[in-house]
């Protein structure tokens, strides 16, 4: 779409972050201090997607929260990745990735990782067709149709661990 623009975060934009983050479940929500704190100390691996209407209008339609490990720098992590429900299956998800992915193998990552709850049908078959892989090395349990990592976040809290190893 020729009216999107993808961009870095800046400080300001954590409130409309926290507003958006409202229509993303199952995704989980944050206090606001989390996404003032991504978007003042990590902007270089926090992106916004906007709509820009007609009058010039920008409107935020999606963003996505990331960071490199600091113990490997080869390591990058995707923690909130959200679209708005009006601008799903647009491209505005892969747009997001590609941008991040784009950043982070500049910076020297090699892998990159996220979690989705078993239950977020959408996000799995999302990261599926992104490339990522499951669950790579732990060791799983079949629960209610779906691959997991048992207990991952404390008890009950399964989870599938996405991996995709990226190169330019
Ligand atoms: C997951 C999410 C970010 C996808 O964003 P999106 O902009 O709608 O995704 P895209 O339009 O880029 O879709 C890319 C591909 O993902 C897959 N996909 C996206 N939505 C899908 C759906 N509802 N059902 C099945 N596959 C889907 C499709 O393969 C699609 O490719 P196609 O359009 O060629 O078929 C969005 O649904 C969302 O914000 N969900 C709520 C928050 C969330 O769960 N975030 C992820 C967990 S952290």
């Amino acid at each position: 779409m020729d009216n999107i623009i993808i961009r870095n975060a800046v400080e300001d934009d954590f409130q409309a972050i926290a507003n958006l983050a409202l229509n993303c479940s199952p995704m989980i929500t944050e206090r606001n201090s989390i996404y003032h704190i991504f978007t003042r100390f990590f902007q270089n691996t926090v992106f916004l997607a906007e709509i820009e209407d007609e009058k010039q209008v920008k409107e935020l339609a999606g963003f996505l929260i990331g960071f490199m490990s600091q113990k490997n720098k080869e390591d990058a992590y995707i923690h909130l990745l959200c679209v708005h429900p009006s601008c799903r299956g647009m491209g505005l998800g892969t747009d997001l990735i590609k941008k991040f992915l784009k950043v982070v193998i500049k910076m020297g990552c090699k892998r990159v990782y996220l979690i989705t709850k078993p239950v977020n049908k959408t996000a799995i078959d999302f990261y599926t067709k992104m490339g990522f892989k499951k669950n790579h090395g732990y060791k799983t349990n079949i629960i209610g149709g779906e691959e997991v990592i048992k207990d991952y976040n404390g008890k009950g809290e399964d989870m599938i661990v996405f991996q995709k190893i990226i190169s330019d």
